[in-house]
């Protein structure tokens, strides 16, 4: 097992997200023909359902391949929004408030001194024991400093964006024998040295860097069906698998390279980072189910989804994240973007959103695979758990109504919207948003004042009280349950962000005080850093000794940005990658221009 693989906390894809079940004699038959009544038919299909087995097994593995979910849906009309948004009068006043802004500015500085006296270099930082760690035992490759530049230069600190440049010329190295995670390293690496780029006008240092490491990466791709592999050895150019997922690649793994290589493509005009990237959204939208679907696993061999768990969470929240913005990074163009986008949203609102019990929150839920025990037919089960990753997605939507939902043009809707400004899909999609982040807001009305991980909602006909829970939260003292952490996570801070900027209402800036207050009250660690918090429901809080690096490159940008004036990068200019990396918006030319041909 990759060095990787057993440090690697991944993001996005959170912990060992569900593996499917692993191949055995006893997985169940692929969801072939259904059974019927005559015997002989019986007999007919059962060898055609082991020829199925066999043809599968061939390529990959005997692995289900998933039929359409389809037969739960969220009522049609009425939608059952309760935040009917924006009633009244406010004043859109995009003016900076420097007094918070400033408070932003001081919490960076807290935690990017304390890391750079403790661990200058090295990929992660732990406050409490003032040490850092690298993600394997051949060296360090940035990860923490590359994340952490382009924030510097948003918030002006001059001095120590100069001393992590030089570290970037001088000690920065990618030949490390080791695995690393593709994803991660794509989006944190790669991501911030492309936004260093950008932001300095053009440090060539950034994007030689960029291509060194791109370069290395590239590999991923030389796979049966072009999908990447989970793992690259940066020093070997050698791409493997995620054995400890049986092979599987997760949807969000295979589709948040996009942003990157596609932007690189265009600073070097090299047609094969684009071509690489952009042929995994072609496989995956082959593969998608009938109805828009992605669960989060596909089989790399044959390019087929798995039976897995279909969800917006870990393992598939980039996805959705990344088919809006490929769509808005070459201007709105690219249309085979902007259908899978629509597909995936309308599929989220007819299988993947409720209602809670009380206060009629909308939340995300999750269906998972379940073989009915008597006649082995599979069908779903729905989960109504809603990751903290999830929270994105209010954000995403309110962006995607404003763009791909503009009844005329993105230019003629105003700020805040009216609803006559969007199209019907658009009007669904950017009252889902404002419920959405309403629900991640209630998320952090805890103890703490800081959201779990993973919520449990609450329908009608449950039992118990309240609207969402922490499941098997214990009492105060024992060792609190994985869902119960936070994390320093930005989601919410980045739908707030946005929602900021698309109405100009000041409630989004107080949701972000109250969250920046709450971190600073129980995260900040007095000797510098800032720690993880074990369980949101109980203060004064146990402490995790884990800096993660989102921290720096996503959860104080967006607060910085949300307390900032709206010149500082406008979303008419520049998509974010999903580790906040700011990336121009740019028309495709030169060798660029022909692609797009999805
Ligand atoms: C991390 O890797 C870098 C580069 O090889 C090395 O200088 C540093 O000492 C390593 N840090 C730790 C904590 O091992």
């Amino acid at each position: 097992m990759s060095d990787a693989a057993t440090t690697l906390r991944h993001r996005k894809t959170t912990e060992k997200a569900d593996p499917p079940p692993p191949p055995s004699p006893k997985s169940p038959k692929p969801a072939a023909p259904k059974p019927t009544k005559t015997s002989g038919c019986a007999i007919v299909l059962l060898v055609f359902a082991v020829l199925a087995v066999l043809a599968l097994a061939g390529g990959a593995g005997t692995y289900i391949y998933y039929q359409n979910p389809g037969g739960y849906f969220w009522p049609e009309d009425p939608k059952p929004w309760t935040v009917v948004p924006y009633e009244g009068e406010w004043e859109v006043d995009f003016s900076a408030d420097v007094e918070k802004r400033d408070a932003v500015v001081a919490a960076f500085k807290h935690a990017w001194l304390a890391y750079e006296r403790d661990a200058m270099g090295d990929d992660e930082y732990h406050p409490i024991k003032h040490k850092g760690t690298n993600l394997t035992k051949a060296g360090g490759i940035g990860y923490t400093v590359v994340d952490s530049i382009d924030t510097m230069l948003l918030m002006g600190l001059e001095e120590e964006y100069t001393r992590a440049r030089h570290w970037v010329e001088t000690s920065m190295s990618f030949d490390r024998d080791a695995n690393f995670n593709t994803f991660e390293t794509t989006i944190r690496v790669l991501g911030g040295l492309l936004s260093a780029y950008e932001l300095t006008d053009g440090d060539q240092l950034y994007l030689d860097r960029a291509i060194d490491l791109a370069d290395r990466i590239l590999p991923v791709f030389d796979t049966p069906s072009g999908l990447p592999f989970s793992f690259i050895n940066l020093a070997k150019r050698q791409g493997s698998p995620d054995t400890d997922n049986a092979g599987l690649v997760s949807v969000a793994e295979g589709a948040t390279l996009q942003l990157e290589f596609r932007y690189l493509a265009h600073l070097t005009d090299r047609a094969e980072y684009w071509d690489k990237a952009e042929h995994v959204m072609k496989v995956i939208r082959a593969a998608r189910l009938p109805n828009g679907l992605t669960p989060i696993f596909i089989n790399g061999h044959v390019a087929k989804f798995v039976s897995a768990e279909i969800r917006l969470g870990s393992r598939a929240d980039s996805y959705f994240e990344y088919l809006l913005k490929q769509y808005l990074q070459t201007g709105s163009v690219e249309m085979q973007y902007r259908e899978m986008y629509d597909d995936a949203m309308q599929a989220i609102h007819t299988s993947l959103l409720g209602t809670s019990k009380t206060k009629k929150l909308i939340f995300t839920l999750e269906l998972h695979p379940k073989r009915n025990g008597y006649n082995g037919q599979r069908t779903w089960v729905r989960a109504l758990k809603q990751d903290h990753l999830v929270c994105f997605l209010g954000g995403s939507l309110m962006l995607g109504a404003t763009t791909a939902g503009a009844r005329l043009s993105p230019q003629s809707v105003s700020v805040p919207p009216k609803m006559s400004d969007f199209t019907p899909v658009g009007q669904r999609d950017w009252m889902t948003g404002v419920n959405l982040v309403e629900t991640c807001v209630d998320t952090y009305r805890t103890a703490s004042g800081l959201a779990p991980e993973i919520v449990h909602f609450r329908e009608d006909i449950d039992a118990g009280v309240g609207d969402w829970y922490i499941k098997g939260a214990r009492p105060r003292g024992e060792v609190p349950v994985y869902d119960a952490r936070y994390i320093l996570r930005p989601e919410t801070v980045e739908s707030l962000f946005i929602a900021y900027r698309l109405t100009g209402h000041p409630k989004y800036r107080e949701y972000g005080w109250d969250i920046f207050q709450a971190i600073e009250k129980h995260c900040r660690v007095p000797s510098g850093g800032y720690a993880s918090v074990l369980n949101v429901e109980e203060v004064p809080v146990q402490w995790e000794d884990k800096m993660e690096t989102f921290l720096m490159s996503e959860t104080l940008k967006y607060l910085f940005l949300l307390f900032s004036d709206d010149t500082v990068l406008p979303l008419n200019e520049y998509v974010f990658n999903t580790e906040a990396h700011p990336l121009p918006i740019f028309s495709p030319f030169g060798s660029t221009s022909k692609f797009g041909s999805l």
